[in-house]
């Protein structure tokens, strides 16, 4: 049985190191040696990582790709994605090849609204509730100015507070729901800070709200947090192509083409077990540049699939229509992202990847992300119902494969043009890779 182990956090990165290897490898020393082999020799560098987070022992490594050629909005990107799937960074860099030819990506903000709330507790007659916020409204703005002084110069600052009622959901449950304008940031200390303000002046006047019975005084604050969930924060992206230019070889008949992928869609629309995967397709897109931007990728997946499911199923993100013989593919997703605070201005890479991208506004930045995980999905569904998935994956996967048999470069090259013209499997390339050290071993 292993111990607990009091103050943790107290000892020094090579003591953690040590409880670790004593406690879970019996001492091994080549854990230490795998552990340290991803330090940075950098000290100041890797100090910067260190204190990310608590309790750092080293770095997790993910591949930062470039998927280029990007037209979105009549100007040229190359998105960088941070990202582990072997296929995904390819795919993207397919789609936007793709569009390139066919007026790229058109992009558009709906709205940047985000939001808090404050969740409290209220037994008592709900007028007087209703009466004593209208009276406490402004003074909750007012006790925030030291909070919105610099977003207000910034253009941004908190855009109304509302009172609800949710007794109907549980019994005694009001909110102040909180929408805000953060600009460039994704603003989530702003808000918290905001409304835990609220929350502290709300509780406290209440105290001395003389309409208020004793038992009415006494508000309970259960908590106060922003909310990852903003569909008034919408970005939407879309191609669009007369269909006869939609098929690149004659393999295929452009209208068969279209009415496959509108169906793939549709089936994506009505059934949630294709749904899933269909969004985590764009997701693959999505999170990989939203990482290597700096963003929270986990706001955004709750986000996101909480959007996927407002109509009371979870359906697809993205849409697909022929209309007057033009073919249409669209997504509308929340996004909520920041330019600046965060990591964006402490992780070197995290500055290059919005350097790149020509140091954008978060509205540019969302269009951005949009598209990627537009063309995602087009890449993907193009795949499906066309040549199938694996044929592409595979190709992908096959370094990995060849990696996990510990195949030299020289096989590596040799495989790669083996399987050419030849179905990827994990027991293809296994068989033909034992063959191959039979045959050359002496
Ligand atoms: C794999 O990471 C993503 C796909 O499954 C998405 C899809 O099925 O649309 C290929």
């Amino acid at each position: 049985m292993i111990a607990p182990i009091a103050g943790f956090s107290k000892l020094s990165k090579n003591e953690k190191i040590k409880w670790l290897a004593d406690t879970y490898f019996h001492d091994d020393e080549t854990v230490v040696g795998t552990l340290k082999k991803y330090w940075n020799s950098d000290e100041t560098l890797q100090k910067l990582h260190d204190e990310f987070i608590e309790n750092t022992i080293t770095n997790f490594y993910l591949p930062l790709g470039i998927a280029p050629n990007f037209l979105i909005n009549d100007q040229l990107y190359a998105i960088p994605m941070a990202i582990e799937e072997s296929s995904v960074v390819a795919a993207a860099s397919k789609a936007a090849k793709f569009w390139l030819n066919r007026g790229g990506f058109k992009t558009t903000v709906l709205s940047t609204e985000k939001v808090g709330q404050v969740h409290f507790m209220y037994f008592g007659a709900t007028e007087k509730l209703e009466a004593y916020f209208n009276s406490i409204k402004a003074e909750l703005f007012a006790a925030t100015k030291h909070i919105t002084q610099n977003m207000e110069k910034r253009g941004g600052g908190i855009t109304d507070i509302e009172l609800r009622d949710k007794t109907d959901e549980l019994a005694g449950y009001f909110q102040l729901h909180c929408t805000f304008e953060t600009v460039d940031s994704m603003g989530a200390n702003f808000i918290n800070s905001c409304l835990e303000q609220f929350a502290k002046t709300f509780e406290t006047s209440a105290k001395s709200f003389e309409p208020f019975s004793e038992q009415e005084k006494d508000i309970q604050i259960v908590m106060s947090i922003l909310s990852n969930y903003v569909p008034n924060c919408l970005v939407r992206a879309e191609v669009s192509c007369p269909i006869e230019t939609l098929v690149e070889n004659e393999s295929m008949d452009a209208n068969e083409f279209a009415e496959k992928f509108i169906r793939a869609i549709q089936i994506a629309k009505t059934e949630p077990y294709r749904a899933v995967t269909h969004n985590k397709g764009i997701m693959n897109g999505i999170d990989a540049v939203v990482l290597a931007t700096g963003n929270d990728f986990r706001a955004i997946e709750a986000g996101i699939h909480a959007y996927a499911a407002k109509d009371g199923r979870y359906s697809s993100l993205t849409h697909a229509e022929v209309t007057d013989g033009i073919f249409k593919f669209w997504i509308e997703i929340p996004l909520s992202l920041g330019t600046v605070g965060g990591l964006t201005s402490l992780h070197p890479l995290v500055k290059l990847a919005l350097q790149m991208l020509g140091k954008p506004s978060a509205k540019e930045l969302m269009q951005i992300v949009a598209v990627a995980g537009l063309a995602q999905n087009f890449a993907a569904v193009r795949s499906l119902v066309t040549t199938g998935i694996q044929k592409g994956h595979m190709k992908m996967h096959l370094i990995n494969i060849l990696n996990q048999l510990e195949a030299t470069e020289t096989e590596k090259t040799h495989f790669i043009n083996f399987f050419k013209d030849k179905t990827v499997t994990h027991s293809a390339v296994v068989n033909a890779f034992t063959a191959y050290k039979t045959e050359h071993a002496s």
